[in-house]
Formats: structure tokens, sequence, C-alpha cells
């Protein structure tokens, strides 16, 4: 089984953190999101993965020397600039020479989905494109996926405004498709799966979808990046993983709550870190206090500062002692 995996995108949301790193390099419990996706994939059949890359390429690159990730051969497609996700698609498939019923998946989603369950649907359909579905509290950050008794997808409708969603069931970002789906996406310019394609494919009667109440986060923002971390520690997806890292030090006089530490950071005495996550190398000072936020790597938050509300530090700043940040993005972005 082939995987395109959609990872070129600029990881806006997550900035600063994306600011050097693109988005599914990022240490989800010490280890990058783009290994926990490509294991899932693993799990259920897939050998080959497809990277399809735009920004920051070399990351991956450098990260996996060998060409395999969690056992699964890799291979890459660097699009010149973007192309959006259909585009992308469409780049990665000539790329990697597919010719058969393979699968797409969103690189920020981590999911215990049965991939198998939906390739199987997917045939017995006849289908041309199958989408799985998850539940969603408020959809309209996400493309919406009303269908009728069969499976057949009714309407595709990305990122309806609040309160307009026809139904909470959400696109979830991993897809089987024919390779007749390729041919519907014009080549060299951007173009969007799901406000393009996937609207066609509805208008031909030929999409199909699988609801799945699986474990699923999509960890492309602050908040959702914090939760998938603290769910694993939490043993809310099997086994609880390891909060704090062999590696990191923790002074016994610093208090540390439900939170992630990752390798070599270092938490000093009188400092207290609540529901947060704390990136490889970071440190937070003698009686900082960060609740709810995360500092990214190698970043230093001093004496006595206050953190909390989703604040994001990025890699290597230093945030003077005694600020309050509550909400902030730590450097501001600057247009
Ligand atoms: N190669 C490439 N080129 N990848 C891209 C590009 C591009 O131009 N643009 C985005 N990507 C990658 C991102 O890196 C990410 O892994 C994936 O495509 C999806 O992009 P996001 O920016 O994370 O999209 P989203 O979260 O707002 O919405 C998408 O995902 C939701 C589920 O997680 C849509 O597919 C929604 O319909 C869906 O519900
Ligand atoms: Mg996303």
């Amino acid at each position: 089984m082939r995987a395109v995996v959609l990872v070129g995108g600029f990881g806006t949301r997550l900035r600063p953190l994306t600011s050097t790193t693109p988005k599914q390099m990022l240490p989800i419990v010490g280890r990058p999101m783009i290994e926990r996706v490509i294991e899932a994939l693993s799990r259920h059949g897939v050998t080959d993965a497809i990277l399809s890359l735009g920004y920051r390429p070399d990351a991956f690159l450098q990260a996996y020397p060998e060409d395999v990730c969690a056992g699964v051969r890799l291979h890459y497609a660097v699009e010149a600039e973007p192309l959006d996700t259909a585009g992308a698609v469409r780049f990665a498939a000539e790329e990697g020479g597919i010719d058969s019923t393979f699968l797409v998946v969103n690189g920020d989603v981590l999911t215990d989905l049965d991939i198998g369950e939906l390739w199987r649907v997917h045939r017995e359909r006849n289908a041309e494109g199958t989408i799985a579905l998850t539940p969603v509290d408020d959809p309209s950050r996400y493309g919406v996926v009303p269908i009728d008794q069969h499976g057949r997808v009714e309407a595709f409708i990305e990122k309806p405004p609040p309160g307009e969603a026809p139904s909470h069931w959400i696109n979830a970002g991993t897809y089987v498709l024919e390779p007749s789906v390729l041919d519907r996406i014009p080549a060299g310019r951007r173009v969007s799966i799901e406000r393009e394609t996937f609207p066609a494919m509805v208008a031909d009667r030929s999409l199909f979808a699988l609801q799945s109440d699986a474990y699923w986060v999509d960890a492309g923002t602050p908040a959702t990046y914090l939760q998938v971390q603290l769910d694993l520690i939490d043993g809310v997806r099997g086994a609880p993983e390891r909060a704090i890292a062999a590696s990191a030090t923790v002074s016994t006089q610093a208090d540390v709550e439900h939170s992630v530490v990752m390798d070599g950071a270092r938490i000093d005495a009188g400092a207290r870190v609540v529901d947060s996550a704390v990136l490889p190398g970071a440190r937070i000072c003698a009686g900082a206090t960060v609740t709810r936020s995360i500092v990214g790597p190698d970043a230093v938050v001093g004496e006595g500062a206050v953190l909390d509300e989703l604040t994001v530090v990025g890699g290597a700043m230093t945030v003077d002692p005694g600020l309050k940040a509550h909400g902030a993005r730590i450097p501001m972005e600057t247009a």
C-alpha cells in the first residue's frame, strides 16, 4: 500500500514554533509528529510513503538520511512553490509513479483510524474516492461532509461559517483514491482538494465516506498540539507515555503537574509548570509559572515570568524575567 503524506504547509497557526521547523517535525512527547503519523500508516500495511514537501524540505531529508521512517520507505516530492492540497497530491503521485489505488493523509493528523476498513469499504462501493470522517464539536475549522444512507457524499463544505455546518462529521484528512482522481487535477497551479476536486467528485456522485469515532486530532493549532501530547501521557491512546524525559532535569523543589518535559529541558527550583509542554533543551527559571502553554526548544523562561492561556514561546527565545503573557506569541508576529 502506498501513501502520499501531505507535509508541505507553512504551519502558520503554530508560529513561532514553525518559523524554523516544519509542523510535522515538531516533537510530540519527544518524537517528531511525522514519525507518529507514519507509524500509524505502517500498522495498517503501508510500505511506501511519498512525502509531499514544500516548506523546509531539508528538515525531513536530514532527519531520515536512510529514507526509512518507522519501517516505511520514504520517497520525496519537493514542490518548487506551494501547489495546495490537490496540486500537491498530483505532483507527489507523479513523482512517485502512482498508477493504482492509493492513500492520502494530512501529515498533521494523529489518529487510530482503521485504514484497512476504509480501503475495504472503498472497494466494496466501487468508489473513485473514499474519505474518513470524524465527529467534532465545532466543524467550522474543518471540511464538513454530509452523507446519505449509502455513505455517498452529498456535499463537501470546507470551513463553513460557525453555526452553518450541516453536519458535525468532518473530513478526517485520510483518503483512499483511484488514480483517475489525478486526471481531475489541473497541473502546474494551486488546486485545493477540499474546494475544487472533492466538490467536482460530489457532483459526479463518485465520492464516498466512512464515519469513525476512533481517536482523532489535527495537531495543527497550539490547543490541539498541546492536547494530543497530554492525551498520550494521560493514556487516552493506549498505555500512558512517559511525561518527563529521562534526560530532563526537574528540581525536587519545582512543581510539574500534568505536563510534558522533553529531552534536556530544565525546570529550576520554585518554578511551576501545569498542563504544558516544554520542548527539548528549554529552561524554566526559578519562580516562573507556565500554565497551559508551550515553550519551544532551547527557549529560556526568565525568573518569575508568568505564561498562560496558550502562550507559545518560539525556539531559542528568551522570555524576560517577570514578564506576564496571556495567550501570547513570543516573539510577536511581524508582518
Ligand atoms: N505539499 C503541500 N503543499 N502540502 C500542503 C500544502 C501545499 O501547498 N498546503 C497544505 N499542506 C499540508 C499541510 O502541511 C498539512 O499536513 C495538510 O496539507 C493539511 O493542511 P492544513 O493547513 O493542516 O489544513 P487544515 O487543517 O486547515 O484542513 C485540512 O485538514 C482538516 C482535517 O485535519 C482540510 O483537509 C480539512 O478539510 C480537514 O477537515
Ligand atoms: Mg491541519
